[in-house]
């Protein structure tokens, strides 16, 4: 059941929303906040419904899907909602023989590793995710003015799964790709490039209002190489979901040294990990982009005042920028306490209160 009343606003309410008008760099109300994974097993009434469903199943049920989403935003009040999904499950929708394994992540039976395994990419149509068009649907009826942010895992960060096979560290596999066959990485990318952009536009055209490319491991690659062997993929998927106007938000973790390409890729919003500091960040993104971060996920195990501190350090570091969107540096660690984001939410807004 469902507590949230269907709230019918019209658009221009969403589109004044103070995430919104954050991502494209126009004065808000008070600092919007929304966390990487509100949705999940930090919440007791995640893991109720969720329970005796596997997690890619979960990401097909309209209605679950609504339930997932909308969780985080009763609880929290947070600034937006992000679809509940998965970066894999877009390739999974085409067919590549993959499972997230409970505690362990995405894993693919047969990794890709050839040119003859790239046929199994094939294009993905919306008639493939019938599900997203449906939840995506439900869900801004009952989001009313909160903007709900679809998102994508980015062609690298796919890769590393779809060439190892499950979750790395060293990401050998995929680099000995990389830099022993790099006409064939870019081939992969390139397909991988076109099947995120489709992903994204499905959710886009159903009503999604900005969108996220989540290239969580691209902080693996130096910047050269970031540049010629990840950064053109990334490019033409933000590039094909340009026309829409929607905010693009592009994020990875321990990325310090790629900020400004990744700004380059065409994002509008570029998320920080807590690594570097706000202040620091603008000067590598350079004028013109948003930024999105970056309190470090663990700080949320500390004592109440330690957070606040640790927050006030993050909002003074964002005081002189354009666009502030406050958010973890990277995902809710799944044993924090959910009530001390409810804590966070309520200080970041009281504290930027204008
Ligand atoms: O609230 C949200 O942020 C929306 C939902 C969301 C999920 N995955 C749900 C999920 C989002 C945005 C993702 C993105 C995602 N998935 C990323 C990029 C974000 C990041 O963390 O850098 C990556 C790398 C993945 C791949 C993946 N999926 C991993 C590494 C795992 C964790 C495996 C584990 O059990 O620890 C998953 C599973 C997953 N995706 C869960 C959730 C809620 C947990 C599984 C469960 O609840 O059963």
């Amino acid at each position: 059941a469902n507590e949230t009343p269907a709230r019918h606003q019209p658009p221009t309410a969403t589109h004044d929303s103070a995430f919104l008008k954050a991502c494209r760099r126009e004065p808000v109300p008070h600092t919007p906040v929304w966390f990487m994974r509100q949705a999940g097993r930090s919440l007791p009434e995640y893991r109720k419904v969720r329970e005796g469903i596997p997690m890619l199943e979960s990401c097909t049920r309209p209605e679950l899907v609504t339930e997932i989403t909308l969780q985080p935003v009763r609880r929290h009040d947070v600034d937006a909602a992000i679809y509940y999904s998965d970066i894999v499950v877009p390739l999974k929708a085409i067919g590549i023989d993959l499972d997230i394994k409970p505690g362990v992540g995405p894993v693919v039976e047969r990794p890709v590793r050839s040119r003859a395994d790239l046929a199994r990419l094939r294009d993905l149509t919306p008639a493939d995710v019938p599900y997203v068009t449906e939840a995506i649907g439900l869900l801004t009826r009952e989001l009313g003015a909160t903007p709900l942010i679809g998102f994508a895992g980015a062609p690298f960060t796919l890769a590393s799964y779809l060439v190892e096979g499950a979750p790395s560290r060293t990401y050998e596999n995929a680099k000995a790709m990389m830099y022993g066959d790099p006409e064939l990485w870019a081939d992969l990318l390139d397909r991988l490039a076109d099947i995120t952009a489709a992903f994204l536009k499905v959710q886009i055209e159903a009503g999604a209002s900005a969108v996220q490319l989540f290239d969580s491991w691209a902080g693996a690659l130096a910047p050269a190489d970031y540049r010629r062997s990840v950064l053109p993929a990334s490019a033409k998927v933000f590039q094909a979901v340009a026309g829409y106007g929607v905010p693009r938000i592009h994020f990875g973790v321990g990325t310090g040294e790629l900020l400004g390409l990744m700004g380059e890729a065409g994002a509008d919003v570029v998320g920080v990990d807590w690594r570097v500091p706000l202040d620091e960040a603008v000067r590598r993104v350079g004028p013109g982009k948003a930024l999105q971060g970056n309190l470090d996920p663990a700080v949320l195990f500390a004592p109440r005042e330690a957070v606040e501190a640790k927050t006030r350090e993050v909002l003074d570091a964002a005081a002189g920028l354009e666009g502030h969107v406050f958010n973890l540096g990277h995902g809710v660690m799944p044993s924090t306490d959910p009530d001390a984001l409810t804590r966070l939410v309520e200080y970041v807004h009281t504290q930027t209160a204008r």
